[in-house]
């Protein structure tokens, strides 16, 4: 329990069997991890267009954009990116009660923030997503150039250089290079799309 006493939780009859069967489909968390640079929101967004094409509302919690905003007050140290997973967690977990299939794009570098954002979600419905590719890979791309100013001393603490990642001991998908070359975006988002037509995702029944 937090700071808060008293409270009650309020139920209404509308609830999320209700919201399911309206969108029909099954709200449900996709939870992307891995390092920066490794195709997080490439496959956040190719998951949103090939679920907005079946006509399956999505959602992404971006974390680069969440710390625009909800997360602002947020820096990079081990206590700020707890709580920064914890929010995103939170927030994760209304948007699958809503009924949505809500996509989020961490690096969530810490397994046991992951596992408690797992823990939050009924019915095990958290689907983590490993992009494993290799620290040469994400830092020979360095779309944002923050290796290299990690690199270069100029930030502390950059997962990876000389930050923690901690991968996935057990997750439901794997991304990883086949013989040294990258899936396409497409490719990969169709592994994503196939786990959730499997497991019954994309209907409410
Ligand atoms: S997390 O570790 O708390 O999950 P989050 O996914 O929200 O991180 O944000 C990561 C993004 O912040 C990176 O994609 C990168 O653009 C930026 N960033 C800035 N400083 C750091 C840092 N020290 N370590 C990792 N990412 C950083």
């Amino acid at each position: 329990m937090g700071n808060s006493t008293n409270i009650f939780w309020q139920e209404c009859p509308v609830g999320k069997i209700e919201r399911q069967r309206l969108l029909n489909q099954k709200g449900c968390v996709v939870w992307i991890t891995g390092l920066s640079g490794s195709g997080k929101s490439t496959l956040a967004c190719s998951v949103n267009r090939e679920l907005y094409s079946k006509g399956k509302l999505s959602y992404i919690l971006d974390g680069d954009n969440l710390r625009h905003g909800l997360n602002k007050d947020l820096g990079f140290k081990a206590e700020d990116r707890t709580e920064n997973i914890r929010r995103v967690g939170e927030v994760a977990k209304l948007f699958a009660d809503a009924g949505l299939i809500c996509i989020a794009s961490l690096i969530s570098p810490y397994r046991k923030d992951r596992d408690a954002c797992r823990a939050m979600l009924p019915d095990s419905n958290f689907i983590e997503v490993f992009m494993n590719m290799p620290l040469e890979l994400c830092e020979s791309r360095d779309a944002k150039g923050l290796y290299k100013l990690a690199r270069a001393g100029k930030i502390k603490g950059f997962t990876g250089i000389d930050d923690p990642y901690e991968p996935p001991l057990s997750c439901e998908i794997e991304i990883i290079q086949k013989n040294g070359v990258c899936a396409t975006p497409c490719d990969m988002a169709g592994e994503v799309m196939t786990y959730l037509e499997e497991k019954g995702y994309l209907q409410d029944q």
